[in-house]
């Protein structure tokens, strides 16, 4: 397995409509592990193939808490079959968009269908934070970032704030 480079916002890369993968063959198994490797590396509870500049629906999560065993999700042309009308709203951060946070409202519980990693199409549902993650995550195969749901007010803060931290952190980049 090898870490991957997240990219981060502006990058155009995250704003491209990713595309399906044919079947889950040996370079999506490939790609799903060196992605759950740069998650866990990182550290973040969800990773999706754009964010390291594949495009390609696949996305990884993992919410199990810090020091409970691993619980690996791989998931590639994930698809929601059914989602609550039911709402809430999570504090959400992204591994693109480095440090930020935002209120974002979504679906509380969805069912979802997907092809694992031995290429055998599955369906689970998932509720609350697994909800979440997923729903993030999807996005991103759509070019959708989490900042992209929020009101623009709220938006032009987040995004001031990174800018701004970016500038600190780096004071010779120009
Ligand atoms: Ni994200």
């Amino acid at each position: 397995m090898s870490k991957l480079t997240i990219i981060e916002i502006p990058d155009p890369r995250l704003k491209v409509k990713a595309e399906p993968v044919e079947r889950v063959d040996e370079s999506v198994v490939r790609l799903m592990e060196d992605m759950l490797e740069t998650m866990y590396a990182a550290p973040g509870i969800g990773l999706a193939a754009p964010q390291v500049g594949v495009s390609r629906r696949v996305i990884v999560a993992d919410i199990a808490p810090e020091g409970a065993p691993r619980a690996p999700l791989r998931m590639a042309n994930p698809e929601v079959l059914w989602a609550s009308g039911e709402i809430q709203v999570s504090n959400e951060g992204c591994l693109s968009v480095p440090e930020q946070y935002a209120d974002v409202e979504r679906p509380r519980r969805i069912r979802v269908r997907y092809l694992d990693h031995r290429n055998e199409t599955r369906e689970m549902e998932a509720a609350n934070m697994l909800a979440t993650v997923i729903l993030h995550e999807m996005d991103h195969l759509d070019g959708v970032l989490f900042v992209d749901r929020i009101s623009k007010l709220k938006r032009d803060i987040v995004l001031r704030r990174l800018f701004k931290a970016r500038r600190t952190k780096q004071p010779s980049a120009l």
